[in-house]
């Protein structure tokens, strides 16, 4: 059987695995990277991340266009949503992006393998491309096979009026009525999406809180704030079922009556894909869950076979796997690279965007940990009044006696790139005096930040 040779294969070509692809590359490792779909990028160019950002972006201008230009003096007649035209700028930037990673790799001189990868003994992963099978083979292996959306047994998907995610990033017409099943990231941004487009979209929550995991403040804010939007929220609501009845669909709650719909997004989070890769051949047993475990070399119970990403378990997120992926590749070369898992920033794109890093006032409380506590609301911001957009806050939460930032919590236009501050200060153990006392351009929302660190220790200038 045809068969080739590597310093390092990676099984999956997502954020985890082409970035580790590259970094491996740049360290003069010979590397194969293998990828099942027709393109490289994983969930996230192809599905995720990247698409539903451009279906945010053309949605929300044309919800300001509809509700917010006249504000502005400005004045709009005949507007109308394309769909079709709306899809395709979306395809066209996971085009471009998926195109870009293949220009990478091969300024890189990474090997691209589209194919199914399966693995076959502890240096040797079988592909399947088509009616063709051959032999990929590494002294190293690399596990990023990434994850897919989570089924419920008694939701009838069928990838057209009952879907997940991906799904929701194609539907060919505005649904009517849009039921979304969980009130997560994706139940959010999807539904925001929908929302805009004119779509009645019920959220239904089997918490008693949208948002699980995130800064409970933030969530009720949230939570108001999309209810504002016209988004209809049912927190405490257990889905028991949805069927498809011709074009119409019908969910099923307990203890309250079914919900007709035209169409269901199911957001009920996602789960590893680690079960057709081959693992029983070299002996890793998944846990009950499906997710790998690795130490902190990312290395698995056998040796010479490593695995990144969505597959180990955390944060679901591109750029954790993304850092796990560079980690990985570099410790396999001797740098002494680490992954701070305490400074992951997430963020949701809704409008407002909610960002978050670090631990949340619950978090902090349940610890039992003294903290100090900065908000700004972005009210009190010269930027944001510009913008339009007043709503939202800032929150910083700072250790009581060394003062060292613990969590940052944005809720607000633009929340997403003001993160990025907070992370890096905490990276650095930044105390919110640090902040403080960095001077901050005039006006950018930034100064937000700078002003919710300078109200930890009670002397921000722009809040009472
Ligand atoms: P999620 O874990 O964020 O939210 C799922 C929600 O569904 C939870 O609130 C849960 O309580 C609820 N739920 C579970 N079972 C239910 C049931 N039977 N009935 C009603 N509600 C139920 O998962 P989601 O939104 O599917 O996202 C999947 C992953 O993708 C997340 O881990 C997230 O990190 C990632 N993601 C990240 C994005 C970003 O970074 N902006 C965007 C989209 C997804």
């Amino acid at each position: 059987m045809k068969t080739s040779r590597h310093d390092l294969v990676i099984l999956g070509g997502g954020p985890a695995g082409y970035v580790a692809a590259i970094r491996a590359a740049q360290l003069g490792m010979k590397v194969a990277c293998i990828d099942e779909q027709d393109r490289f990028g994983g969930t996230c160019v192809r599905v995720g991340c990247i698409p539903s950002k451009a279906l945010l972006e053309s949605s929300h201008l044309y919800a300001e266009a509809k509700h917010r230009f006249g504000e502005h003096g400005l004045k709009v007649s005949g507007l109308e949503v394309d769909l079709p035209a709306m899809m395709a700028r979306k395809q066209k930037i996971v085009d471009t992006l998926t195109g870009g990673i293949d220009m990478l790799f091969k300024h890189r001189g990474v090997t691209p393998v589209l194919g199914r990868g399966k693995l076959r003994d502890v240096e040797t992963v079988e592909v399947t491309q088509g009616d063709d099978t051959f032999l990929v083979q590494g002294d190293q292996l690399l596990l990023c096979p990434g994850s897919r959306p989570a089924s419920l047994p008694m939701v009838e998907e069928d990838g057209d009026r009952i879907g997940n995610s991906t799904t929701a990033l194609s539907f060919p017409d505005v649904p009517k009525r849009l039921v979304v099943i969980g009130g997560g990231y994706i139940g959010l941004e999807l539904g925001s999406v929908w929302n805009r487009l004119g779509s009645e979209v019920i959220v239904l929550e089997a918490l008693d809180r949208i948002l699980p995991g995130m800064d409970s403040e933030l969530a009720t804010i949230a939570h108001r704030t999309f209810k504002k939007q016209g988004i209809e929220f049912r927190t405490s609501t257990f889905v028991e079922s949805a069927k498809r009845d011709g074009d119409r669909c019908v969910v099923a709650v307990k203890g309250s009556d079914p919900i007709e719909c035209d169409r269901v997004l199911l957001a009920t989070g996602r789960t590893p894909m680690t079960a057709d890769l081959g693992l029983e051949a070299v002996g890793i047993e998944p846990d009950r869950r499906g997710f790998l475990s690795v130490d902190e070399d990312f290395r698995t119970s056998v040796k010479s076979i490593y695995a990144a990403g969505d597959c180990i378990g955390g944060l679901m997120l591109a750029h954790k796997a993304m850092e796990e992926g560079v980690v990985c590749v570099e410790r396999m070369a001797g740098i002494s690279a680490h992954m701070n898992y305490d400074v992951i920033p997430a963020i949701i794109y809704t409008h407002p965007e909610i960002a978050s890093v670090g631990k949340t006032e619950d978090q902090l409380k349940e610890a039992g940990v003294e903290y100090r506590k900065g908000i700004c609301p972005f009210g009190a911001n010269g930027r944001a009044r510009t913008l339009g957009e007043p709503d939202g806050r800032v929150k910083v939460l700072a250790d009581k006696q060394t003062d060292r930032i613990l969590g940052v919590h944005i809720i607000g236009v633009r929340a997403g790139d003001m993160i990025a501050e907070a992370a890096v200060a905490m990276e650095f153990g930044a105390t919110s005096e640090d902040v403080a006392r960095s001077c901050h351009a005039h006006p950018t929302l930034a100064e937000a930040l700078h002003e919710a660190a300078l109200a930890v220790d009670g002397r921000a200038i722009h809040t009472t």
